[in-house]
């Protein structure tokens, strides 16, 4: 599918090691549609050749003020009215400080600071580098003069530490750059409450109880959410996932308790809550202070007590708003969730197979069937979780006509 269709791109590439997957990133700007025009800074010239890019765009890439052998002069306001969206990618600490200051001393700065369209960078450096106050203080500029942020992931670096700096992979900034083409304002001026993840229920302070939720589901509800315009509120138990946009408004909780009271506050002010969270019923009923020893305890009974159903909660004063949950069955499946809507006042719940290997915790798919309260259902096949996201929102939509 070609995603990016007509859209003109401009990939700047400044110069780190990362700039070696700027052609697969191209490569897959272009697959998807999109016109690139690509501007890399002198140093970038170190990593990547201007002829491997060129190739691949179809365009000569952009580097210097002045071509070397004509003298003509490039006209960065141009490329920067021409762009419908700037990716640059590497952006090193150093492209990053220049765009924060506006050191406008290479071409790929001074297209940044004309560009009238959506900036979005993937930083790419080492751990050290990143985590420097200064970094961490232009990087916060950025996102104040509206750039977003591709975080950086963790794993092992060039240098060979490990640790947080990776440039996302190429097929995860597509994914953002799909994100950001794909806006549409259906869901403008509305609130929605997102809770997503697991909970974890502490049994003294090194121990829980938690279940193997990994909020994939609820972070693509969200952030489709926010990519349709809604004002979104996303109360997330511990994952290990990032917001992708930055207007998402994420509070980070633990327990079930945690997840409710956040919930509550949120859900007085929204239009829909949506509650994809996996809430453990039980909690111990005691947390100890201190680590519970072995070589005290010689077997141990663990007395749980059951947690507030948030949903229950939430549906019992509802009025107007519209509320949707999430159902998990092993057996009677259809009737079982079509009693939990009932008893949970959910307008429409969302069924999740359990007989497809492709639905299910921590998979990056899912398949469900989506019942509401005046009976209509649609089953849907296994699709992306970001796709089942979008039928989940197209529905909730329904509710807004
Ligand atoms: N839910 C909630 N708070 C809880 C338990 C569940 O908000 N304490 C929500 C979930 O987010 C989901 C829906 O309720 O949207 C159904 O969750 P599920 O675990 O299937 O429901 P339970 O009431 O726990 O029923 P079961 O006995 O099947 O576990």
């Amino acid at each position: 599918m070609q995603s990016l269709k007509g859209k003109h791109i401009v990939l700047g590439i400044s110069g780190g090691i990362a700039a070696y997957k700027s052609a697969y990133l191209l490569r897959l700007f272009i697959k998807a549609g999109a016109e690139v025009q690509v501007v890399i800074t002198p140093n970038g010239k170190e990593f990547i050749t201007p002829a491997t890019l060129a190739a691949l765009s179809g365009k000569p890439v952009v580097s210097e003020f002045f071509a070397a052998n004509t003298g003509e002069w490039h006209s960065h306001v141009d490329l920067g009215l021409w762009s419908d969206l700037m990716v640059i990618a590497p952006a090193t600490a150093s492209t990053i400080g220049k765009m924060a200051n506006g050191v406008a001393d290479n071409m790929l700065i001074t297209t940044y600071l004309s560009a009238k369209s959506h900036v979005m960078i993937a930083p790419a450096m080492d751990l050290d580098m990143w985590a420097h106050p200064s970094t961490q203080r232009n990087i916060s500029t950025l996102q104040k003069d509206g750039v977003e942020i591709i975080m950086p992931s963790s794993g092992e670096l060039a240098s060979h530490l490990v640790g947080k700096g990776r440039m996302q992979e190429p097929d995860e900034i597509l994914r953002r750059v799909e994100l950001y083409f794909s806006q549409k304002e259906s869901l403008k001026g509305k609130k929605i409450l997102v809770t997503a993840g697991p909970t974890y229920e502490n049994i003294d302070p090194v121990r829980f109880i938690g279940n193997y939720s990994s909020g994939k589901m609820g972070f693509a509800i969200a952030e489709e959410a926010a990519a349709r315009g809604a004002d979104v509120t996303l109360v997330t138990g511990p994952v290990s996932l990032d917001t992708a946009c930055q207007s998402i408004r994420r509070i980070d909780v633990r327990s079930a308790r945690q997840m409710l009271d956040a919930a509550e506050i949120a859900f007085e002010e929204c239009d829909a809550a949506i509650l994809s969270a996996a809430v453990a019923d039980y909690a111990p009923e005691e947390c100890h202070d201190s680590k519970i020893k072995r070589e005290k305890t010689d077997g141990m009974i663990l007395k749980l007590v059951k947690n507030p159903d948030i949903a229950a909660t939430l549906g019992a004063k509802k009025k107007d708003k519209v509320l949707v949950g999430f159902a998990l069955e092993t057996d009677h499946e259809h009737d079982n969730a079509v009693e939990k809507m009932k008893k949970k006042s959910f307008d429409m719940i969302v069924l999740n197979s359990l007989q497809n290997p492709l639905a299910g915790f921590n998979k990056d798919t899912n398949q469900v069937c989506i019942i509401k309260k005046d009976g209509s259902e649609t089953e849907y096949p296994a699709k992306s979780k970001r796709e089942v996201a979008s039928d989940i929102l197209d529905n909730l939509e329904d509710f807004f006509k």
